[in-house]
């Protein structure tokens, strides 16, 4: 149970209060605005890299690539997406939050709350994989393009197995 909660990051090992925010600041999404963003963000909740907020409503986390460039600057509510932020819609998220109103992700379920989420990637199913917009068109961009050229992806060879040798044949 320790190597898996220490391995995969998603998993806290000690309070992270009501909202995880995380921001990605790796290359594309730091080039496209992430850092002002992780900026913006801190100086907002007053804390820095790993840090909980003092009224324990949030905790401030620089994270990895998120496999999201598409969207970058890209920014985490409780492992939900929140695509194409600017330090201003940011800050705003947090605020309504804060606030307790409604947020969605911009593709992906209601945000819940951290804990919420922590037991849907150790337990099973919350129901919520087909709640809000999970691809755009954005996304299928690449896939759209190949198509409109006629373009596939090669076929990938069955793999030859050797037939086993009998027992006799091997004496
Ligand atoms: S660099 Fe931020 S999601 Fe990939």
């Amino acid at each position: 149970m320790t190597a898996v909660a220490t391995f995969y990051t998603m998993y806290k090992r000690r309070p992270v209060g009501k909202h995880h925010i995380g921001v990605c600041t790796n290359t594309l999404c730091a080039l496209l605005g992430g850092d002002a963003v992780y900026d913006a963000i801190a100086e907002h909740l007053g804390v820095g890299h790993n840090e909980p907020t003092a009224d324990g409503e949030f905790f401030l986390e620089r994270i990895e690539c998120q496999a999201a460039c598409t969207h970058a600057p890209v920014m985490t509510v409780d492992w939900e997406f929140m695509d194409d932020v600017t330090p201003t819609t940011a800050v705003d998220v947090l605020d309504r939050l804060e606030r307790g109103e409604e947020v969605w992700s911009t593709r992906g379920p209601r945000i819940r709350n951290f804990d919420a989420t922590e037991r849907t990637l150790a337990f099973a199913s919350d129901d919520l994989a087909t709640e809000g917009n999970s691809v755009d068109a954005k996304m299928l961009a690449g896939l759209t393009v190949a198509a409109e050229l006629g373009m596939s992806a090669p076929a990938i060879p069955a793999p030859s197995i050797p037939a086993p040798s009998s027992p006799a044949q091997e004496n």
